[in-house]
C-alpha cells in the first residue's frame, strides 16, 4: 500500500524548470516553490525577511535564491540569509514528490523561521 502524502498538492513538478521560482498563495500568504540548479523542488516563503520583496522574482543560483531588493541570497534547505543586509530566516516546508506531483505541508516549518498563522 503507498502512503498518502502529505500536505497539499501545489504543482506538477515538471512546470518548473531547474533555477525558476513559481509563486503561489495559501491562505493569502505567498510561499515560493523554487527548483534549485540540481532540479530539487523546495518550498519557502517568498517575502524577502529584509522588507516586502518576492523572493520568487530573483535568481536561482546553486541551493540558494537571491532577493533583487539589496542582494540577500537564501539557502532554500535552511531558510536563512547568506549574506546581510536580511538577518532573518524565511520558513522552509516540507515538500513530498509523488511521482511529477509536488505536495507541500504548511504546517510542517523545518526551520526555526516563525510559521505562518494559517486560517
Ligand atoms: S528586500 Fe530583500 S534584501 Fe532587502
Amino acid at each position: 500500500m503507498t502512503e498518502q502524502p502529505k500536505g497539499e498538492l501545489v504543482c506538477k513538478a515538471n512546470e518548473i524548470q531547474p533555477k525558476q521560482a513559481l509563486r503561489i498563495l495559501i491562505d493569502d500568504f505567498p510561499v515560493a516553490i523554487v527548483k534549485d540548479s540540481m532540479g530539487e523542488i523546495h518550498a519557502i516563503g517568498d517575502t524577502c525577511s529584509h522588507a516586502d520583496i518576492s523572493l520568487s522574482e530573483g535568481e536561482v543560483e546553486g541551493c540558494a535564491i537571491e532577493c533583487w531588493g539589496h542582494g540577500s541570497q537564501f539557502d532554500l534547505r535552511s531558510g536563512e540569509p547568506l549574506q546581510l543586509p536580511a538577518y532573518d530566516p524565511v520558513p522552509v516546508f516540507a515538500v513530498e514528490i509523488h511521482g511529477d506531483d509536488v505536495y507541500v505541508d504548511f504546517t510542517n516549518v523545518l526551520n526555526g523561521a516563525e510559521a505562518p498563522n494559517f486560517s
